[in-house]
């Protein structure tokens, strides 16, 4: 384990070593963010956005919470994407699942999860959604990680869901919003290559909100 006063001397060390490369660097970090990437993956500490994307500071930015869920009633995730996409005009929004998640494993066990019962219970309905597929996967851990798998396509097609994507994609043709696994056995991630305007314009059979005037205002979801 790094020892907490460690971490400031690596701060330091880090802040020298990107002086070293560019005298300029933390100036242009703070004047202003354009990235064009929207990354929303599990909290888990084994899977860092940035890292894992080989990207520097200042090239996505990052929402991360149990099991990269995406819940239409949650205030966080869906300020994050609608300042992603009316903001920061990202070309790209990624939800990034990975194998041996421990939010998607918690939700395959009977078991009274306290707190995460209803947080976890939209893996369960993703499961419910694809009982058919994965009651036949006789493999338990090749079960789990198509769970992982069909968990991330859900979350994605949540995002397509949302006005504030429909509209920018009809105006602007992004963003794209993609699908990634990654491998802690491997350290690879994995494209799932969902569909995106396929997706879109099935879900717009139900979900079209881009002809709707909303009553509230221009964020209304
Ligand atoms: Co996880």
């Amino acid at each position: 384990m790094v020892g907490y006063e460690q971490i400031f001397e690596r701060n330091r060390k880090w802040v020298a070593d990107k002086l070293a490369k560019d005298a300029d660097f933390f100036e242009k970090l703070a004047a202003d963010q354009t990235p064009d990437y929207l990354y929303i993956g599990c909290s888990d500490s084994r899977v860092p956005a940035n890292e894992i994307m080989g990207l520097e500071p200042g090239d996505v930015f990052v929402h991360r919470n149990v099991a990269n869920l995406v819940n239409n009633t949650d205030l966080n995730v869906m300020a994050v994407i609608n300042f992603a996409v009316k903001h920061l005009h990202v070309k790209h929004i990624i939800v990034c699942g990975h194998y041996n998640c421990g939010g998607v494993k918690a939700a395959m066990q009977p078991k009274d999860m306290g707190i995460l019962n209803p947080w976890l219970r939209s893996i369960r309905d993703v499961y419910r959604m694809h009982a058919a597929e994965l009651d036949a996967i006789t493999d338990e851990q090749k079960r789990y990680n198509r769970l992982v798998e069909l968990n991330v396509i859900e979350q994605a097609t949540n995002i397509i869901k949302t006005a504030n994507v429909q509209k920018s994609f009809q105006k602007n043709n992004y963003p794209i919003v993609h699908g990634w696994v990654f491998d802690l056995h491997s350290g690879i991630l994995i494209d799932l290559d969902i569909n995106f305007k396929a997706i879109l314009k099935d879900i717009q059979k139900i979900y079209d909100l881009t002809g709707i005037e909303s009553e509230y205002n221009e964020d209304g979801e």
